[in-house]
């Protein structure tokens, strides 16, 4: 993920970042980059792969990030396809108000740094992709820091940069049914009158 979204910075940008590799907290500023700042040794367990989970390898070292890219009027994202029902993976209810979500609502979750403890919760985003644009209610984390346990289904980490969104999300840009693993879109803040 972290690989394509440098590949296709332009060479200039580049050259600027390994510029300013010694300061970070500039990098991060001028181009929304985020590193990792530990790893996460993987433990396997039951892991249900409905919704093309990507289940943990026993000691594998997985990122983990507590930051997200700055979010601006066209915030680039990785879109993943998850579901927020009960009897779903994952199984727990949603961070922001402990309910669950039927797969017809376009509900997302937006990675921990960009989920910021909760203060985007139940608020409105819009997502572009596919040529499409829709708008989604933040009700839960793509924990970007904890993984690989039962509670998130034996899952490593989120990226940096992930959105997880309902069935009806990716329904509402057209995404066909067996074409919802990963889609780079863009998103921004709804703001509310
Ligand atoms: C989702 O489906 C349920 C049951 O079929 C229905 O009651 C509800 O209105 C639908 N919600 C949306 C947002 O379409």
């Amino acid at each position: 993920m972290q690989k394509q979204l440098l590949s296709s910075l332009p060479i200039n940008l580049l050259l600027l970042l390994s510029t300013l590799r010694s300061t970070e907290a500039t990098i991060r500023i001028v181009i929304g980059t985020c590193h990792a700042n530990s790893y996460l040794t993987g433990m396997s367990g039951f892991c249900t792969t409905r919704n093309d989970a990507d289940c943990c390898q026993e000691g594998q070292l997985y990122p983990q990030y507590r930051c997200s890219p700055l979010v601006t009027a066209n915030t680039n994202a990785v879109m993943y396809i998850g579901s927020f029902s009960q009897n779903s993976d994952g199984g727990s209810a949603t961070a922001c108000d402990g309910k669950f979500y039927a797969d017809n609502e376009t509900v997302v979750a937006l990675s921990t740094g960009w989920f910021n403890g909760g203060s985007r919760c139940l608020k409105k985003i819009r997502i572009n992709g596919n040529d499409n644009s829709v708008t989604a209610k933040v009700v839960d984390e793509c924990d970007s820091v904890n993984g690989c346990t039962a509670d998130l289904n034996y899952e490593p980490p989120c990226g940096p940069n992930a959105i997880t969104a309902s069935p009806a999300v990716w329904d509402e840009l057209g995404v066909p049914e067996t074409q919802r693993s990963e889609l780079v879109v863009t998103w921004s803040e709804v703001l509310s009158s």
